[in-house]
């Protein structure tokens, strides 16, 4: 696993309940997901979002995981369980490289990339499995964090999902970050991309 990769000790200090003060999940969230919705979380760690986003698609939804850390989802596991969610959150392991989630075609409500982008090594590709997961009108929510993403690379990232076939349609305020709303372009990636 890549050098920039969120190391685990962070995951603990990430899922603080004292994140709340600043990055309040409910309120985050509650435009984009609805009862019954399927949501893609990209990096979750130990599922500072995962649990509320578990709560808000309720029992007919799942929430879909994928991270580079199999120590961090188990410990996601451990934490859905004690919370009696587990059969909502489903946790995969994938390679840095890809999020290998060609089975979901079409069928990804919502998708949420908080403080992620940053750690994976080929942005464009990343975007590109997104968009091909995400339903017709589905959004994805990305964040990173401002201390450790500058501005202009915030922006790289932004171009490399415009040509992987979003288009940015908002940047919600969330403290302490970059933000953005991307939709999914229908018909796909532009030509030549
Ligand atoms: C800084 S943490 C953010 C955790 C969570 N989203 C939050 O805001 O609390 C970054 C997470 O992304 C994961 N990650 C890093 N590179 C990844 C990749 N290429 N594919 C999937 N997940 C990755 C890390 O293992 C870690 O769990």
């Amino acid at each position: 696993v890549a050098d920039r990769v969120c190391p685990y000790w962070k995951g603990f200090w990430l899922t603080s309940p004292l994140r709340r003060i600043i990055h309040r999940p409910e309120w985050i969230l509650a435009p984009y997901v609805e009862r019954g919705s399927t949501v893609l979380e990209v990096g979750p760690a130990m599922g500072f979002f995962t649990l509320p986003l578990a709560r808000m698609v309720g029992p007919t939804g799942r929430v879909v995981c994928v991270d580079v850390e199999e120590r961090m989802l188990r410990t996601l596991a451990k934490r859905a369980r004690r919370a009696g969610l587990a059969e909502r959150i489903v946790c995969r392991t994938c390679p840095p490289d890809s999020l290998g989630v060609d089975d979901l075609a079409g069928q990804v409500d919502f998708a949420l990339v908080f403080y992620v982008v940053h750690e994976v090594p080929d942005a464009g590709r990343l975007f590109a499995e997104l968009a091909h997961a995400l339903s017709p009108d589905a959004a994805c929510l990305v964040a990173e964090p401002k201390g450790r993403v500058k501005g202009r690379d915030f922006a790289a990232s932004l171009d490399a999902a415009q040509r992987s076939g979003f288009t940015v349609t908002g940047a919600p305020k969330i403290p302490w970050s970059h933000t953005a709303l991307l939709q999914k372009n229908r018909g796909g990636p532009p030509l030549g991309a």
